[in-house]
C-alpha cells in the first residue's frame, strides 16, 4: 500500500523531520506533488538540512526515494541539494529517482512569476517566486516541458519556443530587474549533470514496487489549505496537496492508498497572503514566532502565527480521509499560562463549523475554548504517560472533536524528540 503524510494547515507543519523518522519503516518514500516552493527541515547528529525537491527519506540508507511526476523541477535548486548533500558525506545517488514526466521550471517560469506578482501590488500571493505557478499553468496549457524531454534531439528548440513564449508574456509588465541569462546558463550546466542520474516512468516504477510487496511513503508539500481546488483560492499553491494529488502524482489507483497520516502544529503558521481567522496579530502570536522559530525555510519570511483551528482541520481531515493524526511542535507552547483552540466560527451572527466557501471575502471571526497550560519543559519527554495532565488533556479533548487519534506528538526539532503514542505498520 502507499501510506501517504501530508500538512493539514497552511504549511511548514513538520512534514520533513515526521517523514525522516518514519522512512526507516518504508522502502520508498516519494514527493508527488509541488516544486522548490517546499523546504522540508531536519536535523541529523545535529546538522540541519532543508530540502526542497529531494524526499526526506533520503537519509535512510535503504530507502529508495523518488520525485514523481506530479513534481515540478527547477534542475540550479535540484543540483544545489545534490551537492549540499554529497557534500555533507550522505551516500544517495543510486537511491534517488526521477519520473521522467516531472515538468520543468525554466528561468523564464520564475520570471514571470516575479512580474506577475509585482503587478498584484496588495493582492498578491506572497509566493515563493520559484515559477510554480507559471510551471504548471504551461503543464495545463499543454505547452510544458518535462524533465524526460531533455533527452530529445530537438530540446533545445522546445526550450527557445516556450522561453520566447514567456518573454512575450513579461512583456505586456513593468519591468524588473532579473538576471535571465546567467540564470539560463547555470541551469542549462544542470540540465547536463542531471541527465546521469536515473529517470524512470513513476507509475511503473511505483505499481512494480507495490507487486513485489515494498511499502511506500508519499510525502505531501505544502499543506491541504494551498490545495489549488479546495485551499483558500487564490491565496493557494498550484498543485493539488491533499491525498487525492498522491493518485496523479505518482500514477497509481485510489484503492492502493492505504494510511493517511495528518500533520498539525499544536497551533498554527501561515507564510504569505490570504485569510488565516485564527492569526494572532499582538504579542501572543509573536511570542509563538519566537519560541517556535517560525521564519520559512525557503525564504526566511516571518510566519503569521495563530492558535490551532478546529473547523478548518475537521475540513482537511474530511478531505484528506485521514486515519491517523500527527501533532508537531507542542514544546513551542511550554510557557504559555493558558492556550486557545477555535471550536467553531461566527459569520453574521450564526455559528457554524464549516469552512466558508470563500474565506477572503467572509472572514470567520473564531469561537474559542481555553485550556490551562502545562508550563513544562516536554522537550525531553518520550512516554505520553510522562506527558503533563494539561497537554494529555488538551491532546484528548482535540481529537474526540476531530474523530481522528493522534499517534505521534513531537516535541522538538530533532530526530529523535517524538513520543509515540501507537505504533505505525
Ligand atoms: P515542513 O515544510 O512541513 O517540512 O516544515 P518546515 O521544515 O518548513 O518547518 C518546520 C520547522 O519546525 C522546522 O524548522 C523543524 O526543524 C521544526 N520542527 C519540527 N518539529 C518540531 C517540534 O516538534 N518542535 C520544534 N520546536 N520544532 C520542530
Ligand atoms: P512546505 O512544503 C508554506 C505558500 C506561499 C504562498 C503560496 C503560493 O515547506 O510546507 P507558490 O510559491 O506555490 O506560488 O506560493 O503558497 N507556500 C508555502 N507555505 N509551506 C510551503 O511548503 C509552501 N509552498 C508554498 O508562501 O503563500
Ligand atoms: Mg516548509
Amino acid at each position: 500500500m502507499v501510506d501517504v503524510l501530508l500538512g493539514l494547515q497552511w504549511g511548514d507543519e513538520g512534514k520533513g523531520k515526521i517523514v525522516d523518522y518514519l522512512a526507516a519503516k518504508y522502502d520508498i518514500v516519494a514527493r508527488f506533488q509541488g516544486g522548490p516552493n517546499a523546504g522540508h527541515t531536519l536535523y541529523l547528529d545535529g546538522k540541519k538540512y532543508v530540502l526542497h525537491t529531494i524526499p526526506s527519506g533520503i537519509f535512510r540508507s535503504n530507502v529508495q526515494n523518488i520525485i514523481g511526476n506530479g513534481v515540478v523541477i527547477d534542475p540550479t535548486i535540484l543540483c544545489k541539494e545534490i551537492d549540499e548533500l554529497s557534500t555533507a558525506g550522505i551516500e544517495f545517488l543510486s537511491r534517488l529517482y526521477i519520473a521522467q514526466k516531472a515538468h520543468l521550471i525554466l528561468p523564464s517560469h520564475r520570471l514571470l512569476d516575479a512580474v506577475m506578482e509585482a503587478s498584484k501590488g496588495e493582492g498578491k500571493i506572497g509566493s515563493t517566486l520559484k515559477g510554480i505557478g507559471p510551471t504548471y499553468t504551461d503543464k495545463i496549457a499543454r505547452h510544458g516541458l518535462r524533465i524526460g524531454d531533455v533527452f530529445l534531439s530537438d530540446f533545445k528548440d522546445r526550450y527557445d519556443k516556450l522561453k520566447a513564449s514567456h518573454l512575450r508574456m513579461v512583456s505586456a509588465f513593468p519591468t524588473i530587474d532579473f538576471p535571465l541569462e546567467e540564470e539560463e546558463s547555470k541551469w542549462m550546466e544542470s540540465i547536463n549533470r542531471l541527465k546521469k542520474l536515473q529517470f524512470v516512468s513513476s507509475s511503473y516504477f511505483i505499481n512494480n514496487a507495490l507487486k513485489q510487496g515494498k511499502k511506500i511513503l508519499a510525502e505531501g508539500a505544502q499543506g491541504s489549505m494551498l490545495d489549488i481546488d479546495y485551499g483558500t483560492y487564490p491565496f493557494v499553491t498550484s498543485s493539488n496537496t491533499i491525498t487525492s494529488g498522491v493518485c496523479n502524482g505518482l500514477g497509481i489507483a485510489p484503492q492502493k492508498i492505504g494510511e493517511v497520516i495528518g500533520i498539525t502544529k499544536a497551533y498554527c503558521t501561515r507564510v504569505g497572503g490570504g485569510p488565516f481567522p485564527t492569526e494572532l496579530n499582538n504579542d501572543i502570536g509573536e511570542e509563538i514566532r519566537k519560541a517556535g522559530g517560525e521564519f520559512g525555510a525557503t525564504t526566511g519570511r516571518p510566519r503569521r502565527c495563530g492558535w490551532i483551528d478546529l473547523p478548518q482541520l475537521k475540513y482537511t481531515i474530511m478531505i484528506n480521509g485521514v486515519t491517523q493524526l500527527v501533532m508537531t511542535k507542542a514544546d513551542v507552547l511550554d510557557h504559555f499560562d493558558t492556550l486557545e483552540a477555535a471550536n467553531a466560527y461566527n459569520v453574521a451572527g450564526d455559528e457554524i463549523d464549516e469552512v466558508p466557501f470563500d474565506m477572503v471575502t467572509v472572514c470567520p471571526e473564531p469561537i474559542y475554548k481555553t485550556y490551562k497550560g502545562w508550563k513544562s519543559d516536554l522537550t525531553g519527554v518520550r512516554k505520553y504517560e510522562d506527558f503533563p495532565a494539561e497537554l494529555q488533556n488538551y491532546i484528548q479533548e482535540i481529537e474526540v472533536i476531530l474523530g481522528v487519534p493522534f499517534s505521534i506528538i513531537s516535541v522538538g526539532p530533532g530526530r529523535e524528540q517524538l513520543v509515540i503514542r501507537s505504533a505505525f505498520n
